[in-house]
């Protein structure tokens, strides 16, 4: 758990941040972040494909405090749309509204993302919201709310550490979700604290939006979970178009590629760009043992 902390607290250190950025991917990053530009990304999206994943592609990027800041990161994910388009990928957008400007000011980052979702809309393509820590919930869902007016290429993440997640999945059930445990550090008024909690909360989470929502994402590396939805949909004849697994980029690939070939919807989580830092960061706090990255890098030179 302590480990965990130093990683989450690593994750936040913009200072840090700042100077990943100029060094491109190290310390093992490069198993996890599929490049640092476009091209890079696509040409991993598009071997993927190949192997029958599909992909949901985030431009990395995180500490936005400028408004020309965020106004980057919004063409960048413009050019990611573009891209996916031109070359018929199978991919779709994951996206943090941090990275939008929502810290700097909610209308601003609204109108981000609804020149995103404007844009994907014209060409099919679906625009996940990811979702980062407590503070920035509501603010999230409440742009969700509002966009969902005008487009219906959107849907958004139910985070199973949260208490107020039953609601919220029930509030949201006609729309596309991924499950997932949550990966930011919360306090105990608003989430469970424990594993337990966290992972029983999760399944069943999953069963009901399996049961009752639209299409449900679950965005899990345990294999027990991914044991026990394979059998609940079985037992309950919920057949394999009405939900996939996700995983992230360089995480399980064996299984990744075991799942697809058993006929299971199956998308990877690309993540790309300089803005690796914190992204990486958290991975290390979910599974200490990514360090063995870290190791291997630092002593294989
Ligand atoms: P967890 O870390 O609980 O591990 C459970 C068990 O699985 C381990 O004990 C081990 O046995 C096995 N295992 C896990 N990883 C393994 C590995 N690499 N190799 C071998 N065995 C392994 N969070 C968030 O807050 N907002 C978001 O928007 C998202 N989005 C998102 C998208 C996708 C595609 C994924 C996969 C995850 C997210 N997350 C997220 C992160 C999520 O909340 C969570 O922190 C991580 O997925 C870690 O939890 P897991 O369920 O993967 O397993």
């Amino acid at each position: 758990m302590v480990l965990k902390d130093v990683f989450i607290g690593l994750s936040q250190n913009q200072f840090l941040n700042n100077t990943a950025k100029k060094y491109g991917l190290k310390l093992g990053a490069q198993s996890v972040v599929a490049g640092t530009n476009l091209t890079e990304a696509i040409k991993s999206i598009k071997e993927l494909n190949a192997k029958g994943i599909s992909c949901t592609v985030d431009n990395l990027g995180e500490f936005v405090f400028e408004k020309s800041e965020a106004t980057e990161a919004k063409n960048q994910i413009l050019e990611v749309i573009e891209a996916i388009h031109e070359h018929q990928a199978d991919a779709h957008i994951s996206l943090k509204p941090s990275q939008l400007g929502l810290d700097i000011d909610y209308s601003f980052c609204l109108e981000n993302l609804r020149e995103i979702a404007a844009r994907a809309y014209q060409y099919g393509i679906f625009i996940n919201i990811d979702m980062e820590d407590y503070n920035r919930l509501q603010p999230s869902f409440d742009m969700l709310d509002e966009l969902s007016k005008e487009y219906d290429n959107l849907g958004t993440v139910i985070q199973a550490y949260f208490f107020r997640a039953d609601d919220d999945i029930e509030k949201y059930k006609n729309y596309r979700l991924r499950i997932v445990k949550g990966a930011y550090k919360e306090p105990e008024d608003v989430a469970f604290q424990t594993k337990e909690e966290i992972d029983k909360h999760y399944i069943q989470l999953i069963e009901w939006h399996l049961l009752n929502g639209k299409f449900t994402s679950i965005a899990t590396h345990d294999h027990r979970v991914i044991n026990h939805v394979k059998q609940f949909v079985k037992e309950h004849q919920i057949s394999n178009d009405k939900f996939e697994f996700q995983m992230l980029y360089g995480f399980r690939k064996e299984m990744q590629l075991d799942l697809a070939s058993e006929g299971y919807n199956f998308c990877t989580y690309v993540p790309f760009g300089h803005d690796w830092y914190g992204y990486f960061m958290r991975r290390l706090a979910e599974r200490p043992q990514n360090l063995n990255l870290v190791a291997k890098q630092v002593f294989t030179k």
